[in-house]
This record gives structure tokens, sequence and C-alpha cells, in this order.
């Protein structure tokens, strides 16, 4: 077992360190938690004066009560940790799920209404999406239950219950270990535990590292499969502002989307069935009807995906001057070209909008990211800090064994950096850029198939990738594909170091005369894999016969051997040098976390349940320039270009705002629509609820500021600010714009300011249970309140 103190995620700051810490550090102690709690309350009161705005960090549930309740609650925040997550009554960790894999969602009433992000719907919504029925121009609004729609795949995951498995995670783990054996230990470890621990049939666990491997949680989980949609606004309010004004402040987008949980007669889990029945939540998430104020307290909750916190500087140079502008570049002309033909074609509009939407996004907060760490110099803050690493580490015997490893870092991102940027170019062009080629690698995968296990192996392989095949055809066009084919085929051939080159690529380019469009035009024309039809017809005939069709495609033998070089001449090196990374990765991170004993810790995000608190807040862009923390729809107004693909604006909205008719959810004569937080988000927090000091829902997160994109690898408390639709906004449209009066009658609407009945925490249910079984009492929706 690793001997070190992870209890300590927080190290407060003083300059000469506090009695009890002293203690704690010096001693080997056994009982951390019980004198961390003690060191915690003695130093609550230096928290908080130091920390006011410090509010960086993304916590796990568990532990609030030992870490953040106080500094919470300096910041305004009237619940207790017990409030936010409890295993022992409903808290309000049972309103959030983690949304489609990849975002947070949150519960609004006793039926299991769902509120995200219309970026997180956007898949589903296109979906159902054709031009008769073009649910992303024009919006959905389901009538009654019957009319919501069900999602193939679309799941949400709650978590039932958090625990820390470090002791048994690395039972027997020694720090001279190597990688394998080290991890195969833990592997066994978790295996034999995984296999004995406590858990309801519908209920799955997973374990997960934190601190580079350091510490392990489990996190036992429940999924729901049946979840379908029931509202969305269209695109001018859902994607208002498009990609000119994402990732970008002041914001004016209605980011909004809703979808119901099904569930089975016991309110379990089941698989899509129109018997199905909404299912009955253990908490849900009142909304405040009395907005926000600067400095107000916010709580954000969900499912951050990944940050990287605790790079040396070496990877933050390769991230801002390689691999960033690699990819960026790329994606340039891809959405060059994309965007071209959807301007020009409603259909094209709809079959490429997620796709788009995805490359966009990525693309976009890149460059704000590359931005952003050269203007607040993260490579010379991270120098900085190496410097006193440094320091630290020489004049303490104890650290003795930390000495190499900045030099040892150094070697190695020198060593990987070539590998990496070719690794980045391949993964882009090949993997989400040019789409023939990922369907050519779904052909070449048959060839492997056959040569695997002979024809059954082949004919089986052709089932499994023919419904992949429907839905890439369904939202296909080889014209466009074959330009963004052209480009990105010039970008291998110059881009790329010799070592890296495809010998077909580069003969196929001969045979066209060195001219890219030719030998785009020579690949589609003779490529029968683009043709859904003659695909499907040759599907039908024996297997040899097949195989020799796909051999024969020009566009297969490319991407064979593009894999090829890929697999050969890339990345064995990369995952080589990358595995002795990860290595001392987990080294340094451990050294870090004891040798700044003044540093606050808290571990990366990796898509696992988190609470992130600050406050209502804007910020300075740069000098001269202060941006307020609240829009209003007098700014979707000035930004209202008619007819524009991005800033169009519904009738009925600039109806309602000419009427100024915005019923309860107004503020003096305005109708709020963005707010900005001083919470530490990233993406998978989109969706996620931006929470009050009393626990009602304020609003909802989706982006953050440009300015501060960076702050994945190097937050900065000055200018790292995330953005929320204002939840009134979200009732607005919900009600006045759509009236869909339905949904706001099963939601609670509260006035927590006004001091008409504000919900209380969620009530504690005595010795409960975790089961899935609804809850009654508080939880249950109550009648409207009007104003
Ligand atoms: N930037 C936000 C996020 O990371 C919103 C993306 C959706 N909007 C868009 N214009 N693509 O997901
Ligand atoms: N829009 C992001 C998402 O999809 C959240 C914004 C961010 O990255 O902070 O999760």
């Amino acid at each position: 077992m690793v001997a070190f103190p992870f209890i300590f995620f927080v190290y407060p700051s003083l300059s000469s360190p506090h009695p009890i810490l002293k203690t704690a550090l010096e001693n080997d102690i056994n009982d951390n938690s019980k004198i961390m709690k003690k060191l915690i309350l003695s130093l609550t009161f230096l928290f908080v004066v130091r920390l006011a705005f410090a509010v960086e960090g993304m916590w796990l549930p568990l532990l609030l009560g030992l870490l953040n309740e106080a500094e919470m609650q300096s910041l305004g925040m009237k619940m207790t940790a017990e409030d936010i997550y409890s295993v022992n009554k409903g808290s309000l960790k049972d309103a959030i799920v983690q949304f489609g894999g990849g975002c947070t969602a949150e519960i609004i009433s006793g039926q299991g209404l769902l509120l995200t992000n219309h970026h997180c719907g956007f898949g589903s919504i296109q979906q159902h999406s054709s031009l008769e029925h073009n649910y992303l121009e024009d919006g959905f609004w389901a009538k009654t239950l019957k009319d919501e729609l069900p999602n193939e795949g679309l799941t949400v995951t709650f978590i039932s219950r958090i625990e820390d498995v470090t002791a048994v995670a690395l039972a027997g783990v020694t720090d001279d270990m190597d990688k394998r054996l080290r991890q195969s230990t833990i592997d066994k470890n978790l295996e034999g535990f995984k296999s004995s621990a406590k858990k309801e049939a519908y209920e799955d666990i997973m374990i997960r590292p934190f601190f580079n491997g350091n510490q392990y949680f489990m996190f036992v989980t429940v999924t729901y499969k049946d979840i379908r949609l029931v509202g969305a606004p269209p695109s001018s309010i859902g994607k208002f502002g498009a990609d000119t004004d994402n990732w970008v402040w002041p914001r004016h987008t209605g980011d909004f989307s809703m979808f119901r949980i099904y569930a089975d007669k016991n309110n379990l889990p089941a698989e899509y069935s129109p018997d199905n029945v909404p299912m009955k939540p253990k908490h849900f998430l009142p909304i405040s009807l009395d907005g926000v104020a600067e400095g107000d307290f916010t709580l954000v909750f969900g499912f951050p995906g990944r940050t990287n916190e605790y790079l040396p500087s070496y990877a933050i140079e390769q991230l801002a001057d390689v691999l960033d502008p690699a990819r960026v570049m790329v994606r340039d002309k891809t959405l060059a070209i994309w965007d071209g033909a959807m301007r020009a074609d409603a259909q094209v509009k709809i079959q490429y909008a997620s796709k788009q939407a995805g490359l966009a996004n990525a693309w976009k907060k890149w460059q704000g990211e590359v931005l952003g760490l050269h203007k607040t110099g993260a490579v010379a803050k991270k120098q900085q800090y190496e410097t006193d690493f440094k320091k630290l580490v020489a004049i303490n015997p104890k650290f003795a064994k930390y000495q190499n490893l900045l030099p040892q870092f150094e070697q190695l991102y020198k060593d990987i950096t070539p590998y990496a940027e070719a690794k980045a170019y391949y993964d882009e062009i090949l993997g989400s850029n040019v789409e023939i080629l990922r369907l050519a690698g779904r052909f070449a995968n048959l060839l492997k198939a056959y040569d695997k296990n002979g024809a059954p192996g082949m004919a089986d392989e052709i089932r499994d990738l023919k419904p992949w095949l429907s839905g890439f055809y369904k939202n296909y066009r080889p014209e466009i594909d074959q330009r963004v084919f052209a480009a990105q085929m010039e970008v291998l051939v110059k881009k790329l170091g010799k070592d890296f080159q495809s010998a077909t690529l580069n003969q196929m380019l001969a045979n066209a005369n060195g001219n890219y469009d030719k030998l785009a035009e020579n690949m589609f024309s003779n490529a029968i894999i683009i043709d859904s039809a003659a695909v499907f017809t040759m599907f039908d005939k024996p297997m040899d016969e097949i195989m020799r069709l796909v051999v024969e495609q020009p566009i297969c033998q490319l991407v064979i051997n593009l894999r090829d070089v890929y697999t050969k001449n890339i990345t064995p090196k990369y995952n080589e040098y990358n595995d002795q990374i990860d290595n001392l990765q987990a080294t340094y991170m451990r050294a870090q976390m004891e040798v700044f004993t003044n540093k606050k810790f808290y571990p990366d995000a990796n898509s696992t349940m988190r609470c992130s608190y600050g406050q209502v807040q804007g910020y300075h862009p740069q000098d001269a320039v202060t941006y307020a923390a609240q829009t209003y729809l007098d700014g979707v107004m000035e930004k209202y270009v008619p007819g524009d693909y991005e800033f169009d604006v519904p009738a009925r909205i600039r109806e309602l705002y000419d009427k100024k008719d915005y019923g309860q959810y107004g503020e003096n004569g305005k109708m709020p629509v963005c707010f900005l937080g001083s919470n530490h988000t990233t993406g998978g927090n989109s969706g996620s609820p931006a929470i009050d000091a009393n626990g009602n829902l304020i609003g909802l997160n989706f982006d953050r500021v440009w300015e501060g994109t960076m702050s994945d690898y190097n937050y900065d408390p000055s200018i790292c600010r995330n953005i929320m639709v204002d939840a009134r906004y979200v009732l607005f449209l919900v009600d006045k714009y759509a009236g869909a009066t339905r949904l706001i009658k099963e939601m609670k609407l509260v006035h927590p300011k006004k001091g008409t009945p504000t919900p209380p925490a969620p009530k504690k249910e005595k010795g409960a249970k975790p089961t899935m079984k609804a809850q009654s009492g508080s939880l249950r929706p109550e009648k409207l309140e009007k104003e």
C-alpha cells in the first residue's frame, strides 16, 4: 500500500504549517479523517477570509462535508453537505443524471421530467427531423405524454452512492512496482471487490481512478433506458448565435431541451415499451422565480468530462504550440466546406447539423484555449511552479526521489511530440473529418474478420455493420465529402514527415498527376461503398465475391495502408512514450501533493459526479472592459438579423418582446436570458443545473467564456467563468412562447427570495434505503405558486 495521506485534498494556505497540520504531516497517521475534521474546522476561518472568490475545483459530493461545506456556506449557501449528497435520504444528487454519456441533466418534476441543453438533445432532435417535420428548425412540443418521442440508445444514469475504495484497490501495491504489475494488482483487487460489493439487481458498479491512480472511488449507478423527447425550442432560440457566439460572452442562447424518464410499473429501468410510465424520482429540483444577483451563491452539479490541471509546462507547450493548432487547421478546412453546403441546401443543413456542431464546437474551443494559454502566460506560470517545486525538493532529503521528475518529463515530451503530432493529424482526418475514410475503415474490418474467422466471421461482421451503415447513409453526401477528402489528403501529404507518409497515398496522387481534386475524383467515382443501394445489393453475394469487390476499391486500399502506417509507424512509439509519461505523471501528482503543503488539490475531472461552487459574477476580459453578469432579451433583439443563419429571431419572440409580455418570469420589465458564474466547469457539465443557496434551480449550465476555455489546463479565477441560461428564460419559453402549460403545471415554481414558500431542503426519510421506489412528502410537485 502506498503510504500517502490522500485524505489531504486541501492543503490550507499558511506560511508556516498550522500545528495540527504539522502533526498530520509529520506523524504517520492512521486515523486521517478525525484529524482532518479538526484541521478543517480550525482552518475554516482562514479559508473564508482568503478564498472568498477562489472557487477553483470540481469536488466529490461525498467529501463536501469534510472539505467544502464551511467554505460553501461562507459564500452564501444555506444547505448542509448532507442536503446535497446523502445515502440515507433523498438529496440533491438524486435529481442529477448523466445524460446520454456526455452531458448532464436534472429532474424538474415528480414525473421524471428532465431538463438539459438543446445541444445535448441535439442528436435526438435531429434524428426525429425531416423536411416535413423539421424540429431543428421549428422546435418540438409534445402535446401529451403519448406524443413524447422515444430515442433508441439514449440513457440516463443516476448515482446511488459513492465509496472510497482506495485501500482495497491499492492493497499490495508498492512504489517500486512497474506499471503493468501495478495495474494487474489493482485490477485483481477490484475484480474481487466488485463481485462481492453490495448492490441491487438493477444497479451497476463502476470504479474509477483519481489523482492519476493514487486514489479510487466506487460509484453504484442506476441507468434508465426509455428516455423520451418532450420539448425543444427552434434552433433560432436553442442555438441562437450558433458558432459566432459559441464560447463567447455576452450570450443570448436559450440552450435547453426537455426529456422524460420512463420506467416500468415498479419504477425501475426498462427497455422502451409503450406500457412504461413516467418515472417517479426520489428528488426533483424546484425552480426559483426570483432570479439571481451578482454575488449570489451558485452550485453547479454534474458530470465534468476531462481536465488536466496538474501537467508539467512541457505538456502545455505541446498542446498550445503543436496539437491544438494542428487540429484546428484540419477542421478549418472541413468546416469551410460543410458550412457552405449547409447554407446552400436545407436538406444538407439537417443531415450535417449534428456532425457540424460537434466538429465546430471543439474547433472553436481549441482556438480559445491557445489564446487563453498564451494570454495568461500559462507556460511561464507552470515554469515558475516547477522552479518552486525543484527548490522544495532540493532542500528536503525525503523528496530526493523526485529530483529527476521534471528533466525526465522534458525529455519524454521532446521524444513524443512528433508522434503525438502525427497521431493528431491521423485521428482528426481518419476519425472525424473525412467521412469516406471512416466508412472504408468499416469495410476494411470485414476483410479482417474474413482473415480471422473466414466466411462465417465476415457474415457476422456484415450483420453488425448493416444498422451502422443505414445511419451513416442517411446523413451522408458524397459530393461534399469528396471535397473534404481532397483538402485533407493535401494536409496528410504536406504536413507529415516522411516516416508518417502513406506510400499508397503518394502513389495514387502521382497517378492523378499531383492533383488533389483529380485524386478525389478517382477515389469517389470508383467507390461502391458510398452508394447505399449498391452496398446492400453487394451484401447478397457470396462472401468471396464481397471480399473481392471490397479489396478492389481504391479507397479501401488507401485506408488499409493509412491504418498500417498508423499502427506500425506512429502508435507503437507513441504508446511507449505515453505509458512512461502516464507513470511519471502519477508520481508527479503524488509529489505535488506532498511538496506543496500550501496548495489546494482536487481531482481532475473524469466524467464522475462533481460539485463546483461559486457566485454569480462578471469579469474584466481586458483593460477598460467589464462584463456584466446578466443578459436580457434586449440583447437578443440587438443581435437580431432578419432571416440570418445564426441570428434570426422567431416572430413570436419579437411579438412578446414588443408587448413586454413576460408573465411572472420578467424582472422590472425586462426578460433575463443568461448569466455568468465563477463555477469551475468543463465539457460534460453541459445541462448541469445551477442551484441556489437553498437547493432551487436558477439556471442551466451550457458554456464557458472565450478568455477562460483554457481552464481545463490552467484555471484562472480572474477570467474563468461558466455561462448559464436563466431558469426564468426557460420557463418563459416553455410557457409564453411554446404554450406548453402542461409542463409548467408539473413543475414546482418557488420564490425563495421574496419569502413565499421556500422549498425545504430535501426531507429526511429516516432510515430510508436508497431504493428506486418513489418517495412521497415534500418531494411531490406542489401547486403552482402564483406571484
Ligand atoms: N460550447 C458549448 C459546449 O461546449 C455549446 C456547444 C453547442 N453550441 C454550438 N454552437 N455548437 O458544448
Ligand atoms: N458546452 C459544454 C458541454 O457540452 C460545456 C461547456 C464547457 O466545456 O464548459 O459540456
